[in-house]
């Protein structure tokens, strides 16, 4: 394992690596085939990319398709809407034969043509592999080989890679992959260099959430773009990221990956008495989430269309009476808490502001762009243009999700392994590249230098100001200087 230290350390030295700002940013979203129907009213013309999910290879590499599904809409939506269609395998429980699969070159060689005849059958612009995980066990019934799969899976991708560029030579196919939190295990620990992987695959998605949930021992956030201050898991959305880029992954071929639900829990004690804690007592008690939450044990999934559309959520930021909202400063997640007597029911999720924040910090690390699972769950567009909206900050061409010069690293690295991260107000730690040491609120987001001529402007990051920069040929947007949400500081 890599120690927070080492990371931090190493997070350092990524202030000196200048961002890719080539590309436009990239937007992924997932297409769960069971979600056919309410994917028909997604727009998808607010992705770039839309990953088909699963299809599932059996032990003898056969893909198996969902018979129910309809492939060739799907993927008329979605050219339609201009985005590229791609067919995901695995998913969590789809990953059960493909360590068996990409160990045995029968099995591989028959995924392959599998996937080549869906190519070319389905006019589909690549793959995406989502092996939950590597290395390691994921779900109960999974095979994996702690020793054998990293490079197994390495060998894999170079001959797919070989085959469907040669094989597909005028029309270049995509192959990406979707990724856990650290990079793909060997004997029980992240691999220290995956960059050999990154030479062969387009992107990686980054799967930034599910990192507290009703399986954990307290309550906790589903994606804390810092780790909790009180945490013991201090998994985190910053720690991640770090973690792939310093294990050699080129920011630019990283995508963030973020959560369109949240998940309800059952706390033992009024949350309330404690609100600067996210993350406390819980029972094991699997609660009931949204109303598509109907399967026992109960996932306690709140999707956000839901939460909006149940009217848990009246707007974004506002809760109808039974419930109250808390904004937690250090893991810039928000929070909810039932108000009845002994109800005791926490909800985490994401909002389109803790969504703002982490695209801001995604793109400070020159990343490629943000991936959604899944693209269903939003209500009225509201999340994924909050993703977008970091893009709309900048005008005139070519765009980028990236650049900056210098949001500190060494303000959002917890500095011991016990220092509180994120937003510090203490004038403890110096400002870094570019920004004042002069603490702000990260409700304010931003100041464009001269709108329209310059592409420099200045958010809060980590309670700092940062100077970011549009991507080269483009400018900071007139009008609208400030973007001040108002909720900054904590309830
Ligand atoms: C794995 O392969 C076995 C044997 O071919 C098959 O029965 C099983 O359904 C496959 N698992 C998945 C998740 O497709
Ligand atoms: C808590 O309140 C919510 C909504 O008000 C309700 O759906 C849920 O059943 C309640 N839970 C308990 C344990 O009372
Ligand atoms: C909610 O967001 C709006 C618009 O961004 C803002 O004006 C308002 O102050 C926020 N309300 C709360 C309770 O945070």
């Amino acid at each position: 394992m890599l120690s927070l230290s080492t990371l931090a350390a190493a997070g350092l030295l990524l202030l000196g690596l200048a961002p890719q700002v080539s590309a436009d940013p990239i937007f992924v979203g997932y297409y769960p085939t069971w979600k056919a129907k309410e994917m028909k009213t997604v727009d998808l013309k607010k992705y770039t990319h839309v990953n088909i999910a699963f299809a599932a290879p059996l032990e003898s590499g056969a893909i198996v398709l969902d018979k129910s599904f309809d492939m060739a809409s799907a993927v008329k939506q979605i050219h339609d809407a201009g985005a590229k269609a791609l067919l995901s395998i695995g998913g969590w429980s789809g990953s059960q034969n493909i360590s068996y699969v990409v160990s045995n070159p029968s099995s591989g060689s028959r995924m392959m043509n599998d996937l080549f005849g869906l190519i070319e059958k389905h006019s589909l612009d690549g793959v995406d592999i989502d092996w939950e995980h590597p290395g390691r066990q994921g779900a109960p019934q999974n095979r994996y080989d702690a020793a054998h799969d990293t490079p197994n899976f390495l060998e894999y991708l170079g001959t797919l890679r070989a085959q469907i560029d040669a094989k597909f030579k005028k029309n270049r196919k995509l192959v990406t992959l979707a990724v856990a939190t650290q990079p793909f295990y060997v004997d029980g620990s992240p691999a220290k260099d995956v960059s050999k992987f990154a030479k062969l695959v387009d992107y990686a998605h980054l799967m930034l959430y599910d990192m507290n949930g009703p399986w954990g021992s307290t309550t906790g956030p589903n994606a804390p773009l810092d780790p909790g201050h009180c945490a013991n898991n201090k998994e985190s959305f910053s720690a991640a990221i770090d973690a792939w880029i310093c294990a050699g992954w080129p920011p630019g071929q990283l995508t963030a990956g973020f959560a369109f639900y949240g998940r309800a829990m059952a706390a033992t004690l009024d949350m309330s008495q404690k609100s600067s804690c996210q993350y406390q007592d819980k029972t094991k008690e699997a609660i009931k989430g949204d109303v598509d939450d109907t399967v026992t044990p109960y996932s306690g999934m709140w999707q956000w269309k839901h939460l909006r559309g149940q009217g848990i959520l009246t707007t974004t930021n506002t809760t109808d009476r039974a419930w109250k909202r808390y904004w937690d400063t250090t893991t810039t997640t928000p929070w909810l808490f039932n108000n009845s007597p002994n109800n005791l029911t926490y909800i985490s999720y994401d909002d389109t502001f803790s969504i703002l924040l982490k695209v801001l910090h995604a793109s400070s690390r020159g990343l490629a762009g943000a991936m959604v699972w899944s693209a269903d769950m939003d209500y009225r567009n509201e999340l994924i243009d909050a993703q977008r909206q970091r893009q709309q900050r900048c005008h005139g061409g070519g765009g980028g999700y990236v650049t900056n010069d210098g949001p500190k690293p060494s303000s959002s690295a917890p500095a011991g392994g016990s220092s509180p991260g994120a937003v510090t107000t203490d004038g403890g730690e110096s400002g870094g590249g570019g920004g004042s040491s002069s603490a702000c609120t990260n409700g304010v987001l931003y100041t464009c230098d001269k709108p329209g001529v310059e592409p420099g402007y200045t958010v809060c990051l980590y309670g700092r100001p940062a100077n970011m920069q549009c991507s080269a040929g483009t400018v900071c947007i007139a009008g609208g200087s400030s973007l001040s949400y108002g909720y900054g500081k904590g309830s």
